[in-house]
């Protein structure tokens, strides 16, 4: 095994994330945090679902996250017809002939480093419990009694919806197995819907691959970063805080999520996980998914006040200004100039990140077209 590498000095492996990381995001429209969320989950070794409605980025993200990762892959789409074959493999015949039960795993999920799982909710009984099985123990057994180890890293979840409280026990278990969960929702910004108009291939191009045991390295360089005392103390005090809000996370979940923003922490390019860092927890500490998210975004925010939570909101309220003005309207386009001005001043404030440049990029951009409008409206 290679020796760890201290993340203070320059991390080849590091470098690689942070390449494809901005070529992912850079060919992607608004997916930014979905793309932060899966290299997150690579980088922590867990697994990582995006719940969002059909043909907003979820394939594409995640089909290219695993055309950057070498090593064995599997695909599969679900479906109520699926069988735990199409999983695991089928029952091999030269094994029956000898009176053994023993499935032949090639090329499926069994064997596979890196996995993509779309609607991944829509499987029977019987294929959720395998599944589960080897989400979470990462272990199978081919049908000869010896539990062997699974070299899988990642598994990538997609579904149209979140499954309900009434599904079954497979359904909630198989659910909670994804430490990392997100809604995706559709484009936004009006800029971003004419690139997604105007642009004709949004396929990401990367210019680098990653290696398993790269993903290995980076993941054991991730778990020395050092927690601060201020985001120990966040994380405490926002757990403390969820749960007089009723949200209580599963004690796994809470324990795992510490290894996430550490993750984080690591992608970010940082030497120790700071209270910023903790933005990520957001899509690990909660249970129900629909109230709760929100809750912990804001109990995160106010706590740690990560930038990026920030920089989200403030947009989302440009796009609100934006939405509710009309240019024609001297007194009305006025108005919303001197609040996106107002916006641009509380970014300025704040500790840089690529996520704040681009932001403040987009603003100065919007005011420019507002105040260009109003002066052909005259
Ligand atoms: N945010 C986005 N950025 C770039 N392209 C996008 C984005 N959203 C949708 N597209 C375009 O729409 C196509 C369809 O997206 P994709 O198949 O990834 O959706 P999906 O979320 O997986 O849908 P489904 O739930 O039906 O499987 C993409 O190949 C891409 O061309
Ligand atoms: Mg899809």
């Amino acid at each position: 095994m290679k020796p760890y590498r201290p993340p203070s000095e320059p991390h080849p492996v590091r470098e690689k994330f942070a390449q494809a990381r901005k070529e992912l995001s850079s060919s992607l429209i608004e997916r930014d945090e979905e793309v932060d969320l899966v290299l997150t989950a690579l980088l922590a070794n867990e697994h990582v679902l995006l719940v969002g409605p059909p043909g907003c980025g979820k394939s594409l993200l995640l089909d290219s996250v695993l055309s950057w990762t070498g090593g064995t892959k599997f695909a599969i789409l679900l479906t109520k017809f699926s069988v735990p074959e199409e999983l695991v493999g089928p029952v091999s015949l030269t094994g029956l002939k000898e009176d053994r039960y023993v499935r032949v795993t090639a090329g499926k999920l069994p064997e596979a480093d890196f996995a993509f799982i779309d609607e991944c909710f829509k499987g029977s009984s019987a294929i959720l419990n395998v599944m589960l099985k080897i989400l979470n123990e990462r272990t199978f057994d081919v049908g000869d009694g010896i539990v062997r180890k699974v070299p899988l890293k990642l598994c990538l979840g997609a579904s149209n919806e979140w499954p309900s409280p009434e599904t079954g026990k497979e359904l909630s278990a198989l659910f909670d197995r994804f430490l990392l969960r997100r809604a995706v929702s559709p484009i936004r910004s009006q800029p971003g819907r004419q690139r997604l108009l105007w642009t004709r291939d949004h396929t990401p191009k990367l210019s680098t691959t990653i290696s398993p045991i790269e993903v290995e390295d980076a993941r054991r360089a991730a778990a020395t970063l050092t927690w601060s005392k201020e985001a120990k103390e966040s994380l405490e005090v926002i757990l403390k805080e969820l749960s007089r809000e009723g949200v209580q996370p599963g004690d796994r979940r809470q324990f795992k999520s510490v290894t996430a923003v550490q993750a984080f922490a690591f992608l970010n390019g940082a030497d120790e996980v700071l209270p910023e860092h903790l933005e990520v927890a957001q899509h690990c500490l909660w249970d129900d998914p629909q109230e709760q998210p929100q809750k912990v975004s804001q109990v995160i925010a106010k706590i740690a006040n990560p930038t990026g939570m920030r920089v989200t909101q403030l947009l989302l309220e440009v796009e609100s200004v934006l939405g509710a003005t009309d240019v024609r309207n001297l007194a009305e386009a006025a108005k919303a100039a001197a609040k996106l001005g107002e916006i641009d001043r509380q970014l300025s404030s704040m500790p840089g990140n690529g996520r704040l440049e681009k932001a403040r990029v987009y603003l100065k951009d919007q005011l420019k077209k507002l105040k260009l409008a109003s002066i052909e409206a005259i």
